[in-house]
């Protein structure tokens, strides 16, 4: 049967975007190949989603001229897998691979076919993604288009060059991790402040929820946010002056920088 969309690699991302665009209703189970080698990730699919088509190898009969082809394995096998989906006659290709770059994939392809690269995070997995997108040479407004609209369904989409996806893999790519350690951090200090682990968790997870909803929806911007709820003299002053005299600001920017140049590495 012909499929809408064909991902390979059936790991944490590849099974965010799946559960993402299912949620959303975009795509219906029964119209998604997932190919997955590992009998137990399967299963675990198959028991979320009945009508979810798994495999463990793409077949030429799950691929018809609408088919797209989203790639979310390891970087060591992205190539081999583009080769594989090209070789089956695949339209287009969607690669979430970190840091393999779009001309990579084009070369290992058996024919010109359009590639677009794009850097997700797994808040995709409950519809709250961002993800930044960048053609290879290609590719077409249709081929942005329809990228686009497929991770619109698990969250934002920004449109960037492909220069630039190492520092967004190393901003919103590897951003969630920087926020669950906020969180940890967070909730250790409320337990040493005297307060239950499940209240300070319930603090902490509630909190960093609610700053990023103000973020995106006040329109104000995080420093406008920020000065709001700091009095002279108060509480919140005492706060970020610790903070910042443990350059709290200095350490995030060279955690980044860290990311991306592991990210520059890894296309090299
Ligand atoms: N996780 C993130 O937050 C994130 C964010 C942005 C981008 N990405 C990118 O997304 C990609 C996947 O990351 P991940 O975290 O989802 O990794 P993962 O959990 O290890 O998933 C990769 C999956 O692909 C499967 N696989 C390996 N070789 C395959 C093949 N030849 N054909 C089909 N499937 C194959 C793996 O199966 P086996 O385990 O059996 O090998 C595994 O299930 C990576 O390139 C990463 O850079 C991840």
């Amino acid at each position: 049967m012909e499929a809408a969309l064909i991902v390979v690699g059936g790991g944490r991302m590849g099974t965010a975007l799946v559960e993402g665009i299912l949620s959303s209703g975009y795509l219906t189970a029964s119209s998604i190949v997932v190919v997955e080698p590992d009998v137990e990730r399967r299963a675990m699919l198959r028991l979320a989603h009945d009508d979810l088509i798994l495999v463990d190898t793409p077949e030429i009969e799950h691929i018809g001229e609408k088919t797209g082809g989203v790639l979310a394995v390891k970087p060591e096998v992205a190539e081999s897998a583009a080769r594989l989906l090209g070789g089956l006659g695949i339209q287009r290709i969607l690669s979430v691979v970190a840091g393999i770059p779009a001309a990579r994939l084009e070369a290992a392809l058996p024919q010109p076919i359009p590639v677009i690269r794009a850097m997700p995070n797994t808040p995709a997995l409950v519809g709250a993604g961002v993800s930044a997108i960048s053609g290879g040479s290609h590719v077409t407004k249709a081929d942005l288009d329809w990228a686009d609209e497929l991770l619109s369904s698990v969250g934002t989409v920004v449109r960037v060059p492909e220069r630039q996806l190492d520092a967004v893999t190393g901003v919103s790519g590897s951003g969630p991790a920087y926020l669950f350690l906020v969180a940890e951090a967070l909730i250790e200090a409320g337990v040493t402040a005297g307060l239950s682990r499940e209240t300070a968790r319930t603090l902490a997870n509630e909190t960093i929820l609610g700053a990023g909803r103000m973020l995106v929806e006040s329109g104000q911007s995080a420093e406008e946010l920020r000065a709001q709820v700091t009095s002279p003299g108060g509480t919140t002053a005492a706060a970020l002056r610790a903070l910042e005299a443990r350059a709290v600001r200095s350490a995030f920017v060279e955690a980044v920088m860290a990311a991306v140049e592991r990210s520059r590495s890894m296309g090299r």
